[in-house]
């Protein structure tokens, strides 16, 4: 979307189910967007979520909420798309490719159809594939097409640093890289506290090795399957993850995030989507930020990035 381009500040929300409503609910509260349609194959679900939404209106921030259908995307600036199954109890979000594989070429269809040139941003798992092919399927340019990532997984690194450390999680420089799921990878040798490396701020010889930190990574990575047992799925933390990325391009911050970007050789990767840190503005992904990974993060990643792309095969077919 070129910045001369008048921006509405519309956005689409394709899928009312948790994640969708979620996001829906804390743009309201942070009065991100002035238009949000909400599209669902319900769409009596879609349209009581609009009106219970406006009802909040008056003690939100004053917002367009309707319930609506795809040619409402033809002017949208961001397309976000939570719709498809999500995890069950024990099932990894590997396991959902096909299912959502198939209803996203439908969705996406259906997008373009309308002449949509905004901005998709995706959400359904498995993330980085329904990403890739989101892009494969639109033709959009691939700055234009990102997945929300590693976004919830940096967070949640960060949250659980910052209790350990007894730290504000906003002065805790962490990214978790990789598959947004069960092969991500802590970037421990870009950890600082404060803008001190981790390994001198606690004074840890080794945090490959060290009991507490991969204690601490471990939680990240199974955060997801640990709440799901509990409450049935995650939204709260998708959703304000999802507000966080619509503010970075909608308010053109140039913000460095860890989104699902597509990678044409960074970090010795070519043709996969996986999460990076990325600057994100009105356009999408400006650039990739490539770190200077130890010799145990970048094989990580190569295996992350080898189980991605076979994945994205299944989900092609
Ligand atoms: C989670 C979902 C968004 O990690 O995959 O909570």
């Amino acid at each position: 979307m070129a910045s001369k381009k008048t921006k509405l500040r519309k956005v689409v929300v394709i899928g009312t189910g948790f994640v969708g409503t979620s996001y829906a609910y804390a743009l309201l509260n942070q009065g991100v967007v002035n238009e949000l349609v909400l599209i669902d194959l319900d769409k009596d679900k879609a349209e009581g979520e609009a009106r219970d939404l406006n009802h909040g209106m008056a003690f939100g921030n004053p917002m367009r909420i309707k319930a609506g259908d795809y040619e409402e995307c033809h002017n949208a600036d961001l397309v976000v798309i939570t719709a498809g199954a999500n995890q069950k109890p024990g099932e990894t979000r590997l396991d959902l490719v096909s299912k959502n594989a198939r209803i996203f070429k439908g969705i996406v269809e259906k997008v373009m159809a309308v002449d949509f040139q905004g901005i998709f941003l995706v959400a359904t798992n498995p993330v980085d594939i329904l990403t890739q092919l989101t892009r494969e399927i639109s033709g959009l340019p691939k700055e234009r097409v990102i997945g929300s990532g590693t976004i919830l997984d940096t967070a949640r690194f960060r949250y659980l640093l910052g209790e350990y450390f007894e730290v504000d999680a906003r002065n805790v420089h962490a990214y978790i890289v990789g598959e947004h799921g069960d092969s991500e990878l802590p970037v421990w040798s870009h950890v600082q506290i404060g803008g001190v490396p981790l390994s001198k701020y606690a004074n840890i010889a080794n945090l490959y090795e060290d009991k507490q930190m991969t204690a601490i990574f471990e939680n990240v990575r199974d955060a997801a399957y640990h709440i799901i047992k509990r409450k049935g799925a995650t939204y709260y933390g998708i959703g304000l993850g999802l507000v966080r990325l619509t503010r970075a391009i909608l308010n053109n911050e140039n913000a460095i995030v860890t989104v699902s970007a597509y990678l044409e050789g960074q970090y010795g990767l070519d043709d996969v989507y996986i999460g990076v840190p990325a600057v994100l503005n009105e356009n999408g992904v400006r650039e990739i930020m490539e770190l200077k990974l130890t010799d145990v993060e970048q094989q990580q990643l190569d295996a992350s990035a080898k189980t991605l792309k076979e994945m994205v095969d299944v989900g092609r077919k």
